[in-house]
């Protein structure tokens, strides 16, 4: 199965159950005639580093200590010498080879080493693939602030090799299910009542279900991002959890996985969607039964509802002191609200969770 994501130059996404024809396609596209170097992560290596190796040839990788806490400039400048010991030059490419950590910083390395060279991702968390690996956001952290510098690099191809999921942690499937949830409340009804049809498959991993559960989440992402390839209106509606749950995910100095902060974001954003109108209670509810269902997060108890709004206010999203925090305007459709009160988001903190 194959997706194209229509950005100013197209790229397809390819939906696999292993890493049988990925030579294929490399060679196909011209790609085994130019130098590869794989980042990756020292969870990952182990795991698929030798596997990738044997089918894009013997080529060099960059292996980083797995973890939030390595997407900073440190780790991006040992990139950057491990690119020129190997002589990469202005037509290599670099393949991202892990979650959403190695898509971000291989992605930056990619878009600013040499003023740019071309990228490919090979996703293996349930959140790079559904989420990170589409639409060419690419970042590091700084000064604890997520994603402070970045760029816009899409990829040359995506390549979802789904069989990778059977060794990801229960923890980390979980947090991918966040951002799942989040494509189907605010990008496609029809694709909620999917999940909310389907819960027992997802946790049985059937293979069937979880093809479509990825795909249609690409489908969703990329349908934004076709619209709005640099964020400057619609693409914000996929922050919808982030605010919340970026200031959470930052005060646990990134200890909690990104898809159960984004979970804690939802619940308040729930709550002031339905507050304003927008949703029913009764919807809400449904959308907590289904986080529920996926063992998600929605609130915390390790941060004061106070700590968590003034760590929203540092977000980068915060533009000249206003807050702008995603809500829905029904179920499949979202918005971008920047004229609630501190007070509002506060009470909606401290809600806790009937
Ligand atoms: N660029 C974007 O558009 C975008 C979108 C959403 C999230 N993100 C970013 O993505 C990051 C989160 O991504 P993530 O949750 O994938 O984090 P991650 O890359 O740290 O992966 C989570 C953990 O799972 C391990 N892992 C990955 N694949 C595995 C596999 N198949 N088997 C065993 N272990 C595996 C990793 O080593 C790591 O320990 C955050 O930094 C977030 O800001 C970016
Ligand atoms: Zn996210």
């Amino acid at each position: 199965m194959e997706l194209i994501v229509q950005t100013g130059n197209d790229y397809p996404i390819y939906f696999r159950p292993s890493y049988a024809d990925l030579r294929e396609i490399f060679k196909k596209k011209g790609f085994l005639d130019r130098k590869i170097c794989i980042v990756t992560d020292s969870n990952v290596a182990p795991l698929y580093l030798s596997e990738v190796k044997i089918a894009l040839g013997e080529i060099p990788s960059f292996i980083f200590e797995a973890g939030e806490g390595q997407k900073h400039m440190g780790t991006l400048q040992k990139m950057y010498t491990c690119f020129l010991e190997n002589k990469l030059d202005r037509r290599s490419i670099i393949v991202a080879l892990g979650g959403g950590v190695t898509g971000d910083l291989a992605g930056f390395a990619a878009a600013t080493f040499m003023r740019g060279v071309d990228f490919v991702q090979l996703p293996t968390s349930l959140l790079a693939q559904v989420d990170a690996s589409v639409g060419g956001k690419t970042a590091i952290d700084f000064e604890n602030i997520k994603n402070l510098v970045g760029a816009f690099h899409q990829p040359k191809l995506v390549y979802i090799n789904l069989s990778t999921l059977n060794t990801l942690p229960k923890q980390e499937f979980i947090s991918g299910m966040g951002e799942v949830v989040k494509h189907g409340l605010i990008g496609d009804k029809a694709y909620y009542q999917f999940l909310r049809d389907h819960c027992q498959a997802i946790q049985d991993m059937d293979a069937d279900v979880i093809l479509q559960v990825i795909a249609g989440s690409c489908q969703i992402k990329a349908a934004i991002v076709a619209q709005d390839e640099k964020e400057n209106g619609l693409r914000e509606i996929l922050n919808f959890g982030h605010c919340v749950g970026h200031a959470v995910e930052s005060l646990s100095k990134y200890a909690l996985p990104h898809g159960q902060c984004v979970s804690i974001g939802m619940y308040t954003a729930l709550q002031l969607s339905v507050e304003l109108g927008n949703i029913t209670q009764d919807e809400m509810n449904h959308a907590i039964s289904l986080m529920k269902a996926f063992d998600l997060p929605m609130t915390t108890t390790d941060y004061k509802s106070e700590e968590i709004l003034a760590a929203m206010y540092k977000d980068k999203k915060t533009i000249n002191d206003t807050l702008r925090v995603v809500l829905l305007k029904k179920i499949g459709e979202a918005y971008t609200n920047s004229t609630l009160s501190s007070e509002s988001i506060l009470k909606s903190l401290k809600k806790e969770l009937e």
